[in-house]
């Protein structure tokens, strides 16, 4: 397996969720008949989420590989030792056994997808849920996890960790009672069953009053077609429950006064300066960075400007929400900003609506930080009809694809980025240390060979919303 390397960047706020289903903690997810389309992806919206405190950075892995797509996300809370541990060990045995079991596929790519969101942030303990999308051949799974953790190092819990182990049958029938006078028919045998416990009690949090809320997973005591449900245990029920942690996190969330999350302000967009060359002249090649902005984004940033260089960033939505600031940095330095959407999913696995989704909330979040998105890549470079007549923007590809995310090497992405031609599009990625460390390089040798630095829409001129462009 190739080596993999976290990047860590500051995170400001938090990374908000679509809902989805469960699976057992630590097992593997079990794959539903049930395809993400929107009626998965469409599920209950998570309750509203304190922001993440300061310091907050994440980790993200990806393998920009359209056979077999990895991306992943999760937070590193300062103090929060424990917690970040088992974080990072969930995220790495996904990956890894994701990896073991699905070959790479041009057919039918294999896909894994992490994201997360706070669920609490007080001075004493946090809560992070991670988001797993899993999707292979004809299935496909949603699930989620709560993790809680105490901030000066200490412990860690999964959630069913909040209800004490001899309570936990007890905790099964208190669901299957909610559920029952909600009018759901649940499935006797499911109900029975020992393993019930530990696919129930992975997504547990509590409501400012105190109420256990348990999201109940597709296909968990309910027939699939029901999809998820949440179910709101009062204290009355659940004082009976909680193990000794359940109840500190629950006064923990009773006493915090939740602040309102802050409306981001968008900042002045700063007009790029005016296109000075024309690449119907000039010999133009257009360099772009997806993914970002990442750790290294500023570094690139840096050495950009001491080249006086203009560059494309396909910026991620989720990481636009976490530094707002570089965004608006790449505008204020000239650079183009494109949309790569909310959170990296393969679109053309999705429906048109959920597709709609992805890209309308990566526009939102670029537009927040103070960008306007011009151009659109679609991860991994895959897209269909649907794709294409709800991008609102001109789909941009490229022609040199220098696979920095697979070899980590700097040497050879200067490689493969030396051989663009005129009017070529060379992809890379700024969450990659050796992509920064290569870039200096890059345009000496590109300027050397003649070549003048460009934007996308520079090098492309004006080109229709929808319409696919990988090079002039
Ligand atoms: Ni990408």
């Amino acid at each position: 397996m190739r080596s993999l390397r976290a990047l860590a960047v500051a995170v400001t706020s938090v990374v908000a969720l679509s809902a989805c289903a469960l699976t057992p903690v630590g097992s593997t997810p079990t794959p539903s008949s049930a395809t993400p389309t929107e009626s998965v992806l469409a599920q209950p919206t998570p309750t509203a989420s304190p922001p993440s405190g300061p310091g907050w950075t994440i980790e993200t892995v990806s393998h920009d590989d359209p056979a077999r797509p990895v991306h992943l996300q999760w937070p590193v809370v300062p103090g929060a030792t424990a917690l970040n541990s088992m974080l990072h060990d969930d995220m790495m045995s996904r990956e890894q056994r994701f990896l073991a079991e699905y070959l790479p596929s041009a057919e039918s790519p294999p896909e894994l997808q992490g994201m997360w969101e706070a669920v609490l942030d007080a001075p004493s303990w946090v809560g992070v849920r991670l988001e797993f999308y899993e999707f292979a051949g004809a299935s496909g799974g949603l699930w989620t996890e709560v993790l809680y953790g105490e901030k000066m190092g200490g412990q860690a819990l999964r959630s069913i960790d909040l209800i004490a182990p001899t309570a936990r049958q007890s905790a099964v029938e208190a669901v299957v009672a909610a559920l029952r006078s909600q009018g759901h028919e649940v499935v006797e045998e499911s109900a029975l069953s020992t393993d019930v416990q530990g696919q129930l009690f992975d997504d547990l949090v509590f409501s400012p009053r105190g109420e256990l809320i348990v999201r109940v997973g597709e296909g968990v005591l309910l027939p699939n077609s029901v999809g998820v449900v949440e179910v709101t245990l009062p204290p009355s029920t659940t004082d009976l429950l909680l193990s000794e942690a359940g109840v500190h996190v629950r006064d923990t969330v009773i006493a915090l006064t939740v602040p309102a999350t802050p409306t981001p302000t968008p900042a002045p967009a700063v007009e790029p300066p005016p296109a000075s060359t024309d690449c119907t002249v000039a010999q133009c090649v257009a360099l772009t960075f997806d993914d970002g902005p990442g750790g290294d984004t500023e570094r690139l940033l840096n050495d950009l400007a001491r080249e006086g260089v203009h560059a494309t960033f396909f910026v991620l939505g989720t990481a636009a929400h976490a530094k707002p600031e570089v965004v608006r940095r790449m505008v204020a330095e000239g650079h183009e900003v494109g949309n790569h959407t909310w959170s990296h999913k393969q679109l053309s696995k999705l429906s048109a609506r959920a597709q709609g989704t992805e890209m309308r909330r990566g526009i939102e979040a670029i537009t927040a930080a103070g960008a306007t998105p011009t151009v659109f890549r679609p991860p991994y470079g895959t897209y269909n009809a649907a794709t294409r007549s709800a991008a609102g923007l001109p789909i941009v590809l490229w022609d040199i694809d220098t696979l920095d995310w697979k070899t980590r090497s700097t040497e050879k992405t200067i490689e493969a980025a030396l051989t663009a031609k005129a009017g070529s599009i060379v992809l890379m990625h700024d969450i990659h240390a050796s992509t920064v460390d290569a870039v200096p390089q890059i345009v000496s040798g590109l300027r050397e060979r003649g070549f003048t630095l460009v934007t996308v829409s520079q090098l492309l001129g004006h080109k229709e919303p929808g319409s696919v462009s990988s090079r002039r």
